[in-house]
Formats: C-alpha cells, structure tokens, sequence
C-alpha cells in the first residue's frame, strides 16, 4: 500500500484477479450431478471412461487414473520397480511432488540446473548427474512446455533409466506433434483446480507399457488383485481377491472422474484461450526494460499452465519483493513457481545444500507468476499488462 501512495493514482484495477481460476460451466456441473445419482460414487464406469478418453487424447495405450498428481508420481516410481538406494534424477524448480515421489520409495532425488532460457530441466545437466545407482528421470514440462524430450529420451535409453514425464502443468501440450503422455515411458498428470483440466483433484499416469499399467492398477488398490494369473492358487468364489503387495488406496472417485472427462471436452478452447493470452503477454513484454522472456523450443506447441515474469533485476531499483507487493497493491495477486525444492527444511536436514543448482537458484530469485488463466477477459489481460508497465516504470532504473 505503501508503494501505491508513492507511485500515486488508483490501482489499475478495482477488484483482484488472482494468478489461476477453475473454469466450471453448466455441462461440468450436470456431469457430477449425473454420477451423484447414478449407482457408483467410486469404482464405477466413469473412472474407465475417462481413462479411454486420456488415452483417445494422448495416443497412449493405457492410463490410470488416480486420486491425485503426487499419487501418479508416487505410483509410477513404484511401477518403474524404483526401490531404497536407488536415485532418481528431477529439477529443483518444480512442486515438490516431483522429489517427493522418490522419497516415498526410499530412494534419492538427484537436482539436476535447468536450462537457463527455457527453465526446464537442462539435458546435459542430466547426463553429468547419472551415477551406476540411478534408476530414473523425473522430467517436469513446466510452466507446461515440453522438456526436450528426445534429447532426454537418448539419455535415458543409453544409460538404462527409466523416464517419467511430470506433465502435471502440460496436458494438451504436443511435442513434435506428438501429445504429451504417448512419448515418455510414464506420463503423469494433475488435475488440481489451478491446472489446465481440474477434477477438484486428480492424477493420471499414462503408459504405452503392459507391466507398467498392471503395475499401476495394483498400486492404486491396496496391492489387491482378483486376476486369476495374479492370484496364488485359485479362488475361492466371486468374492475372493488376494493382496500381492503392499498398495494404497490412491482411487479417483466417479464424480472427479466425470468432471475431468467433461473438462477434457473443452480443452482445445481452454488451449487456444491460454495460447492468446500468452501471446498477448510476449508481445506486450518483448523487449521491454527489466523483462526476461521465456524461450520456447520450437518442438513444444504448450499449453501454458503458468506464464513467468522473470526480472532482471540489474536493470531495475528493486527487488522481486517489492515489484511483488506492488503489483498486490494494483490488485494482482501474483504467484512465486517455485521455491527450489531442496531450499526446505526437510531437505536440509536430510543434507541437500544450497548452490548445488545456481541458474535454478538464480531463477528463482527473479520470478513472479502472472494471471493466466482461461476466463480471464481481455480487458483482465490488459489491466495485468498495464499494472506491470506501470511497476516496473517507477522502479526502472
Ligand atoms: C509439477 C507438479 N508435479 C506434481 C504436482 C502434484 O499434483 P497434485 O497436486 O495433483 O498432487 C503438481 C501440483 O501442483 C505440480 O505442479
């Protein structure tokens, strides 16, 4: 507040709009109202509807729906037979699902930097990190631009690791034309209300991998079969399972199911929607004093989940603080993605120290995340755009 009285006038908008908003209308709300009267709340026919769908959409041969993104990140290391000892290979820029999901299986997250144009985890950096321990690569499209997927994809072959695309910011993005979720060995998504396609909650790994996929279909249910090949001996009658190993009950319930799927029917408007207001952002910022643009390879058509101011600071009077707290003062509720993930207390303790990643560091010191989503208007869009002309002018130096 103090800013606003300094740069003077009113705030250039009279109400807030904030980094990210759910997009529900009148077909997504039938749809839940559909499975709340129906027979099945959980394990009923939306869960496989929308599994067809995924895989309709990615070109995948299976997917698995599950109750969250860090329940497919979780279940996918497990399917990749990821065990103690074991390190698997991820970013510090990313939501700490991607490292955690090591974590769960007694395994070691191993950041690798990022490359310093695209933000996404750096090829190269990749390759130094690989030790006769690792098993597997945790790549994160973030911001929803595709990793270099080919160039991590020979990494992984040559080196016999396993590849698990965090695409929880990226689905509907394309990479080489080819969908996100049909190229990595694993693919997983989110569907929590800020990402692109929501469900309230939800998770998804998709797989073009058998064994993965009957690997999956276990994990999510306790380690409970009723297979016939799975089980030991033969069954006893129709009510009879067995557990054959240890699992979770990392269910999607019909409900999210049925949301998801009618929120998957609206995603080429949702795409096109994202890519204007990205556009309208690079034109407005290109070459603007105190602006770093994200580079985009050219093999990613994205589906921007998140759009990143970085700042350069030398070129500016303050900090990324103070141009925060001021664009809150022009009622633009911005957004830090993210806090390096070895940066937290439970990573310190467990010996992580900070400068293992710099450009990743250093990027993180320059960030703010800009409104985007798909209902905002285009005078929403300009007013974001205007706020920040007007921050960064009084702060230029
Ligand atoms: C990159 C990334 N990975 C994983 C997740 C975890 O997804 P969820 O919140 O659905 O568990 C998120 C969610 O914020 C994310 O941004």
């Amino acid at each position: 507040m103090e800013k606003l009285a300094i740069m003077g006038g009113a705030p250039v908008r009279q109400t807030r709009i904030s980094y990210g908003h759910q997009f529900i209308d009148e077909k997504d709300i039938e749809a839940v109202v559909r499975v709340l009267k129906s027979d099945y709340l959980t394990c009923g026919p939306e869960i496989e509807k929308l599994e067809r769908k995924l895989c309709k959409l990615t070109g995948a041969k299976y997917a698995v729906a599950l109750s969250n993104g860090t329940a497919a990140l979780h279940g996918a290391c497990y399917a990749a037979g990821i065990k103690k000892g074991d390190e698997v290979i991820t970013t510090p820029i990313t939501f700490v699902a991607s490292a955690n999901c090591a974590l769960y299986c007694g395994a070691v997250p191993v950041f690798a930097d990022i490359n310093e144009e695209t933000f996404n985890i750096d090829p190269e950096r990749i390759a130094e990190k690989v030790t006769p321990k690792t098993r597997a690569v945790v790549a994160v499209d973030y911001t929803g631009q595709a990793v270099e997927l080919d160039k991590i994809r020979e990494i992984c072959h040559r080196k016999g690791l396993v590849l698990i695309e965090d695409g929880a910011h990226s689905i509907g993005t394309m990479y080489k034309g080819i969908p996100v979720g049909r190229i990595a060995d694993m693919t997983t998504f989110s569907f929590h209300p800020v990402k692109t396609v929501t469900g309230g909650e939800g998770g998804a790994v998709l797989t073009n991998d058998e064994e993965y996929y009957k690997r999956l279909l276990l994990f999510r249910t306790h380690g409970i079969t009723r297979e016939p090949g799975l089980m030991n001996g033969l069954s006893s009658g129709d009510w009879y399972y067995q557990q054959i190993d240890l699992g979770y009950n990392y269910r999607m319930t019909d409900i999210q199911a049925a949301l998801i799927s009618s929120q998957l029917d609206k995603l080429p408007l949702f795409k096109r929607r994202r890519q204007e207001i990205v556009k309208r952002y690079d034109e407005a910022f290109d070459g603007m004093q105190g602006i770093i643009l994200q580079k985009e390879i050219k093999e990613s058509d994205t589906v921007r989940h998140l759009y990143i101011l970085r700042l350069d600071l030398e070129a500016l009077n303050a900090s990324r603080k103070d141009i925060f707290n001021a664009l809150k003062a022009e009622n633009i509720f911005c957004n830090v993605h993210y806090i390096p993930v070895y940066y937290f207390e439970y990573y310190q303790k467990l010996g992580y120290n900070k400068g293992i990643c710099p450009k990743a560091e250093r990027l993180y010191e320059q960030i703010i995340t800009l409104p985007l989503y798909f209902s905002m208007t285009d005078e929403d869009v300009e007013s974001v755009i205007s706020g920040v002309k007007k921050v960064l002018g009084y702060y230029r130096k």
